[in-house]
């Protein structure tokens, strides 16, 4: 029902989307669909919301953020590149500024994962009014699995990309009837909404080894039991490729 959507779009992204040469920003870009209006929630300098219309996405993108002064950089770089009223600045709180049906596809990016349930628990009737979301938690992406199920939202798909050393998580959500997680999948994500079997597999392996690490380190042995059950989760999640 939904692969279909994403097999289009990462046809559709043209290649030469300026996006000051980000990958993180181009994958979050393959989880969208073409839409009359996207916001991008927490824009910053505005190159998520720029790649948005480069790539014929949008055809107006609202560029949001709680700080004038990184909303100031949005501004100077849609003013460069002559958008006009094709993309737009707000000042405020997460999607308070929005109304509801104004967007169809609202992007949050590049904030904790506390931060964006707090977003999105705030404005229940813009988020359930949108055709659906990307979110990239930078932390407890756990949690944010585990909160979503509570919150008529629908994972539909998830990637991973590896940009400045570090594992940045993309959910691409959908209003509508949740699906159950197991406490593991709540750490690893469901295996059959990656987007890319092989890129799941390396950020398991990497967590896995990421947790042997401070398994090494832990100094109490309730902290140890803790590290040792995640590290079975990732590890068993990462060993799923050489099985098949
Ligand atoms: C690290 S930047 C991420 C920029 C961009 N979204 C990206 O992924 O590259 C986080 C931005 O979120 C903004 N922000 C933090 N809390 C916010 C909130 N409650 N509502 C809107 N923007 C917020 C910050 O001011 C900052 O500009």
């Amino acid at each position: 029902m939904t692969s279909s959507i994403v097999i289009f779009n990462f046809a559709f992204i043209k290649e030469n989307v300026a996006m000051q040469e980000s990958i993180r920003i181009r994958q979050i870009l393959q989880l969208c669909q073409p839409e009359t209006v996207i916001a991008d929630i927490g824009a910053d300098h505005g190159y998520t919301s720029a790649a948005l219309l480069e790539a014929g996405l949008a055809e107006k993108v609202i560029a949001t953020d709680i700080s004038e002064h990184s909303l100031k950089k949005a501004k100077s770089l849609f003013a460069e590149k002559r958008f006009g009223i094709r993309a737009e600045c707000r000042i405020g709180d997460g999607i308070n500024v929005l109304r509801p049906g104004e967007a169809q596809g609202i992007i949050i990016s590049g904030m904790g994962g506390h931060l964006i349930l707090r977003i999105l628990r705030a404005c229940p009737e813009t988020v359930q009014q949108c055709k659906w979301l990307v979110i990239s938690p930078q932390s407890n992406v756990d949690i944010v699995r585990r909160e979503l199920q509570n919150m008529q939202l629908r994972i539909i798909w998830e990637d991973v990309v590896w940009e400045d050393k570090k594992y940045y998580s993309l959910l691409k959500l959908q209003p509508g009837k949740p699906e159950s997680y197991t406490e593991a999948e709540l750490y690893t994500g469901k295996e059959n909404l990656m987007v890319d079997r092989k890129r799941f597999l390396h950020h398991m392996q990497y967590l896995a080894q990421r947790q042997e690490q401070i398994l090494q380190k832990a100094s109490s042995s309730r902290n140890a039991a803790t590290i040792a059950e995640l590290l079975e989760i990732y590890r068993s999640a990462g060993e799923k490729g050489e099985r098949t």
